[in-house]
Formats: structure tokens, sequence, C-alpha cells
């Protein structure tokens, strides 16, 4: 908190940074984000054997802060062709790269041999044979794991579980199809099968889970006679405190927990331990992140509901709307005030379930007060949109008390940019 009472992040005022930027703003705690980083490097390299950490940048694809992965020496992966082109640009070695989608088309994986992507994460039949053309016609050997469903469950919402059998991601285990295409991909003209990977989902706070995934997955490994599985990639996952009920386990015991269970598991069927691999995205950017809006309208029906209006919503923060993520939020310009009104946050699109926080509690909010939502630096500004024609909020870093804008506002000519 700043001497005049307000929210402070990364010794930059929040009032002072909405009064420079403007509201919305997305603001990054760089010290934090490097922190993170550092945190997760350090306790995968501590333990034993290879590991790698590679961030999910889908969380949050910035250049600023790929940047930032890059110089830590960590790796990414892109889940699209607009995610590689923009990591491509930011300057991260390609080598460095991994190339995710249940759905990759010809196009992307065209750019990605151009670019030559370190390993692509094969997720269906159809890639197989496809990527497995485009990298003959070029005479290249294209590095693949591939994908497989345990069907394990992750203890998460629905939405963002993905290890169970009925997924539309990788290939499950259930009927044979993972080991068909272990097999397949091993054969394929212009691909090199190195490894496994299973992601059984997100905002995991029970890391019990993630040791079941791999025995499942070192069981597979005998099966298919593993001795060529030099990869094993775990996947991201591990949870944010979003608010103060969640309990979160240390990035360390998280690191202990993964390599631990992935060597005991390969010992125990009789297979060299393979390099681990995590790929992390809510836990290095989401505490680092925080949105900071304006209060306009207050709505008070008595007796049922106090609505409270800020200038941005599900276009810049769609997590609540999308599955119910929930959001603590503070009175910025009021720091050291708690409690008070019980109301619901909403945001200022034509939509009813346009609500950034449900249920909080405010102290008497009223117009212009500014509303910062602390966590919320993950699959917020990543999953933008411009409905309403909404613009997209600016982007700062801040460090230090210094501030810098890493991304502008965006103007309403954007919005007609790309009609014809
Ligand atoms: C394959 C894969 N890896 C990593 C992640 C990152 O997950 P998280 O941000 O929860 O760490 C995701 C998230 O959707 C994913 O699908």
């Amino acid at each position: 908190m700043s001497p005049a009472g307000h929210l402070s992040v990364g010794g930059c005022d929040l009032v002072e940074l909405a009064a420079e930027f403007g509201t919305p703003l997305v603001i990054y705690d760089e010290g934090l984000l490097r922190a993170n980083i550092t945190a997760y490097r350090n306790a995968f390299a501590a333990e034993p054997g290879e590991t790698e950490v590679v961030y999910a940048s889908k969380a949050y694809w910035g250049r600023a802060l790929l940047r930032l992965i890059e110089a830590e020496g960590l790796s990414i992966d892109v889940a699209s062709g607009g995610e590689l082109y923009v990591a491509v640009e930011a300057g991260f070695p390609p080598e460095r790269i991994y190339m995710h989608g249940n759905n990759k088309d010809a196009g992307e994986l065209t750019e990605m041999l151009d670019v030559g992507v370190g390993t692509v994460i094969l997720d269906s039949h159809e890639e197989i044979g496809l990527l497995s053309r485009l990298a003959s016609e070029r005479g290249m050997r294209q590095r693949v794991l591939v994908r497989v469903t345990p069907g394990v469950r992750g203890d998460t919402h629905e939405y963002i579980s993905t290890g169970q059998v009925d997924s539309k991601f990788g290939f499950p285990l259930a009927d044979g199809q993972a080991a068909t295409a272990i097999a397949a991909a091993r054969e394929a003209p212009g691909l090199e099968f190195i490894g496994l990977h299973a992601h059984i989902g997100s905002q995991l706070l029970d890391l019990s889970r993630l040791a079941s995934a791999a025995a499942v997955m070192a069981d597979l490994a005998a099966e298919v006679g593993g001795e060529d599985i030099a990869v094993m990639n775990m996947g991201g996952g591990l949870g944010v405190a979003y608010t103060r009920e969640h309990i979160v386990p240390p990035i360390a015991e998280y690191a202990a927990t993964i390599v631990g269970a992935v060597r005991r598991e390969w010992e125990r069927v009789g297979l060299p331990a393979p390099r681990v691999l995590v790929e992390p995205g809510r836990s290095i950017v989401g505490r680092a992140g925080l949105h900071l809006y304006t209060v306009g309208a207050v709505k008070r029906i008595p007796d049922v509901r106090t609505y409270v209006s800020v200038d941005g919503g599900m276009s810049d923060l769609l997590r609540p709307m999308l599955y119910g993520a929930e959001y603590e939020v503070i009175v910025a310009n009021r720091a050291a005030e708690n409690g008070g009104e019980e109301v619901r946050v909403v945001g200022k699109h034509c939509e009813s379930g346009d609500v950034l926080a449900a249920s909080v509690k405010l102290p008497q909010p009223i117009a212009g007060d500014l509303l910062a939502l602390p966590a919320s630096g993950a699959y917020g500004i990543s999953m933008a949109s411009n409905y309403n024609g909404q613009l997209r909020p600016p982007v700062v870093f801040v460090d230090g008390g210094e501030a810098r804008l890493v991304a502008r506002r965006e103007h309403y000519s954007e919005l007609v940019a790309r009609e014809l």
C-alpha cells in the first residue's frame, strides 16, 4: 500500500497508473514474474536427472514476457500458428519451442517446419500422416512427442480438465489408440519419435493425480517397449491462489512430486529415466498480473442485490463467465478499508452473464472508485476480444517504482481496419 492508502504493485501507486494509462488496465509485477520463473528453474534443476521447464505461452504471450522467459533460460510451448508467430517475432529460439494443438492445419505445420520448431506434440492420427508428408517433402526429420490422455482426471473444473478419456486432446490409452499412435510415429518417414506427453488439467491443487498419471504413462512406456522414450512431458497445471481459500503447493513440492513420480515409475517398469518436462502457464503469470477498472454505475436494488459496473468485463477477463472463476476485488484508491457491502461486480457488455465477481464485500463503492482484481495475469488478456467494440486494454510492466507500457490500448480505427 502507498502512503496515501492506495494499493501499489512493484512500487507503483495504482491510482497514479490509472491516471497515466487509463482503465481498464492490465498490470504485471515484473519482479514477481522473474521470481516465479526463477523458482521453477531452480526447483527443477535441484531434482535428479534431466529436466526442462516449458512456459505455456497461451497463459499470456506478450513479447515482453517471452523475452524475460528466454533470458531466464526456459523453453516455451505455443498452441497455434499465431502464438508461434509472436514467439518467433519476439526472437525466441525456435529449437526451444514446443508446438501444441489438437487440430494443427497444414499451414501451421508448414510455418512451424519453416522456422525450425524444436518439437511437435502429435495430437491426432491425421496429424501424424500430414506432418510426416510435409517433413519428408522437405527432407527433414521433425522431433515429435505423442500426447496421451491417461484416463486420470484433474481435481478441477470440467472445462480445464483434459486427462480423462472423454477429451478432445490426445490419444486415449483405453482402446489401444495411444500405442497405435506411438507405433505410427516411430515408423513415419520424416518424424523422430522421442517421447510422450500428458496434461491432466489445470488449476491442480492436489498433486497426487500427477503421480497417478506418471504411473499410467510408465505402464504405457513398458507396453510399447519404450527404450526410445527419452522425454516424458507431464504438462502444466499447478494451481494459483486466486482467492484466499485456495491453498497451493509450493513449486519445489510440485517439482519433487513430478520428477520423483516419473523416475520411480520408470524404474518400476525397468526403463531408463526419461528427461522430465513440465509446461506451467498460470503458476508463472497468474499472481503477477492484475486488472484495474473504474467504477461507473452503482445500481442498488433494495433486498435484492447491488450491481457495481466497471469499464471493462468479459472482453478483457473472460474466465469468470467462461467457467465461474473467482477473483478477490480491492478498492485500490481506498485499500485500507475492508468489508462493507456485498455486491456483484459486473462488466459493461450487453450480456447478463458479464460478471467479474459474483459476490464480494466492498466498502460502499461509488462511481470513480478503482477496482483491482489481483491474480488475473493468466488467461485474461490472452483471451481478450473486441466484443461490443470494446478496445483491448494496455499492458504495463511495473518494477522498482517504474512503469513501462508494453502494449498500448487499441484505437477505434482498429475495429474497422480489417473491413473491406
Ligand atoms: C497442453 C497444455 N500444457 C500446459 C498448459 C498450461 O496449463 P496451466 O496454465 O494451468 O499451467 C495447458 C493449459 O491449457 C495445456 O493445455
